[in-house]
């Protein structure tokens, strides 16, 4: 039964085997985010386009190529969501939350949209889930942040994973390291790709992301910024450092970590899991001092991750068991459809999971299904206004009392 449409390239559906997987995951993200007091916050799957242009940045490959942007009906230009830190500092904005107190601590899962080229483990539509803490530079906070994502792995037991740090350096820092950079790059265009040479002053640090022999020699003797942080910028990321060595989180400084996109300043970060092959980045972050200004606030720094669910998904590679069915009520006769479907609604009421059958199945037929769905028992109604138990586990059957078929579906419960 084959029909002729199919989802669109680089995106998928969630069956229910799949979605189970993924409810345990979201459940054990918002305990651990919730406990360390992240708030969820959701916002809407479309923005305007320039919130992504002037936050993500025009020379990210993001704003370049990879949005889903469309007109309304108004004419206005809307775009997908293709990340959730610009969405989330706009309701920071939008809704006052500077009056609060700092910082703010906000949480958020949900479908995100990158005009990528499809393949394991990147899509078009796909999913992530972050925490964003806004209004203070503290260095606890960059460690707070890293900890819950390190937590959430650790707890999934996500296998393989590497947590790598960088740092950018404040905006002023990151703009003189830009240029020197440049420099390094112009002097030595006839070795880069065309791509990165083409890039030079628009975006050079995606030159240390090139897999072209040519600019990675050209890299290896590149300046980095790690190797050249000072006052504040050093003093933060040491303690940065400090704090997740304290608490036991194993990390490698990367200088050549670069992220892809433009807002981050000081630290980066990234956990990677060698589970995944080619896209194997689980999730990553940084601090982003300079974004809620940039979208028209007053200067407020901030940190903040995202990871993506089909990538956690992927590298734990199991598949949740289906739950079963506490009951499932049968019937030995039609005239007893009005009794069992009371009896469920009572069961479930109860908070006991129960089904009956919906097709007109037989006695017979209604025992397969029951044990298709993995029900614990079924309630078989007879005509005569009894009932019977079966435990579908040892195939043991009794009579019940059937004024008293909850009580005793209790009993063999405790
Ligand atoms: P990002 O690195 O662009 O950061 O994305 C975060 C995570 O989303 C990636 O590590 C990856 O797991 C997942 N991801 C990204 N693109 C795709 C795709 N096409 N298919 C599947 N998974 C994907 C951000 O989005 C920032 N907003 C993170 C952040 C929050 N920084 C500060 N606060």
């Amino acid at each position: 039964m084959a029909s002729k449409f199919q989802a669109p390239r680089g995106t998928f559906d969630i069956l229910p085997e799949a979605a189970r997987s993924r409810g345990r995951l979201e459940g054990a993200a918002a305990a651990i985010f919730a406990r360390a007091g992240y708030e969820p916050i959701a916002t809407p799957v479309f923005e305007d386009t320039a919130l992504f242009e002037r936050g993500v940045g025009q020379s990210t490959d993001i704003v370049r190529k990879e949005m889903f942007t469309f007109e309304d009906k108004g004419e206005r230009s809307l775009t997908l969501r293709p990340e959730g830190t610009a969405s989330v500092c706009r309701a920071y904005l939008e809704h006052g939350m500077h009056k609060q107190a700092q910082p703010v601590k906000l949480s958020y899962l949900g479908p995100f949209f990158r005009h990528e080229r499809p393949q394991a483990g990147r899509y078009r539509q796909f999913h992530q889930l972050g925490i964003e803490c806004i209004g203070t530079d503290s260095p606890l906070a960059d460690a707070e942040v890293i900890m819950q994502l390190s937590d959430l792995l650790a707890e999934l037991g996500v296998p393989g994973v590497e947590l790598r740090l960088g740092s950018l350096g404040s905006l002023e820092a990151r703009r003189a390291y830009l240029e020197e950079l440049k420099a390094h790059l112009h002097a030595h265009e006839a070795e880069l790709s065309k791509d990165v040479r083409e890039r030079i002053d628009i975006n050079p640090l995606r030159a240390f992301d090139a897999d072209d022999e040519g600019t990675q020699g050209v890299m290896a003797s590149a300046p980095t910024i790690v190797g050249r942080l000072e006052g504040e910028d050093a003093e933060h990321f040491e303690a940065v450092k400090s704090l997740l060595d304290a608490a036991g989180i194993a990390y490698v400084v990367d200088p050549t970590l670069v992220r892809g996109l433009d807002y981050y300043t000081r630290t980066i970060f990234s956990f990677v899991c060698d589970a995944l092959g080619a896209q194997s980045e689980i999730g990553g972050g940084g601090r982003y001092d300079g974004l809620i200004e940039q979208l028209g606030g007053a200067p407020t720094p901030a940190v903040g991750f995202a990871a993506g669910i089909e990538r956690i998904l992927l590298a734990l590679d199991e598949e949740e068991p289906a739950a079963g069915r506490d009951a499932f009520v049968a019937i030995a006769d039609p005239s007893q459809r009005e009794r069992a479907m009371a009896l469920a609604v009572e069961l479930r009421h109860a908070g006991l999971s129960a089904e009956v059958d919906l097709a007109g199945r037989g006695l017979k037929g209604q025992l397969k299904h029951a044990d298709r769905l993995g029900a614990r028992r079924v309630l078989i109604l007879e005509a005569d206004g009894g009932a019977q138990l079966r435990d579908m586990e040892t195939g043991e059957q009794r009579p019940a009392n059937p004024g008293k078929l909850l009580d005793e579906m209790k009993e063999r419960d405790s």
